[in-house]
């Protein structure tokens, strides 16, 4: 799902984005790489849509319930490339994860109690919580497997 949703979803730019992709995000790792653009778009979409005075219209919802799928599947493929290569701060970054996931379910839920309820703030805590973590965790983590993956086999059994 997540790698097919940006060639189902095309979004006219409109200058505004919440969350302008920049190459310092970029880990060098391509699949992550594009799902990390891939959760940024929808955010900008969010965000768009929220603007346009659409916050109560099920289209946020539905986005945001993607955007909780989306970021799940982006994390499991983290966390099992952390699990393969011994990753020794797995923990921490595996918390990370699970807090965002939280917070991704209370804005769902809160939405889901009273619209009327439903922070606007959203986009900008996704978007915050993401350039910091991909610029940080993220970033340390793939250098860290990259460097793994380069190693020679004997030294990936040790
Ligand atoms: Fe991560
Ligand atoms: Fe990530």
């Amino acid at each position: 799902m997540l790698d097919s949703y940006l060639l189902t979803n095309t979004r006219e730019p409109n200058g505004m984005s919440i969350a302008p992709w920049s190459d310092e995000y970029c880990t060098d790792h391509h699949v992550i790489d594009t799902q990390h653009q891939t959760l940024f778009e929808l955010v900008n979409r969010i965000h768009d849509a929220i603007i346009a005075g659409e916050s109560h219209c099920s289209a946020v919802r539905a986005m945001l319930a993607d955007f909780e799928v989306l970021a799940q599947e982006h994390f499991e493929l983290e966390e099992e490339l952390m699990r393969t290569y011994q990753y020794p701060n797995y923990e921490v970054h595996f918390g990370m994860h699970r807090r965002l996931c939280r917070k991704v379910r209370s804005a769902l839920e809160k939405y889901d109690r009273d619209t009327d309820a439903f922070s606007h703030d959203v986009p900008q805590v996704l978007a915050d919580w993401m350039i910091h973590h991909i610029r940080g965790e993220d970033r340390q983590t793939i250098a860290f497997l990259q460097s793994r993956i380069k190693a020679p086999a004997t030294t990936l059994k040790a």
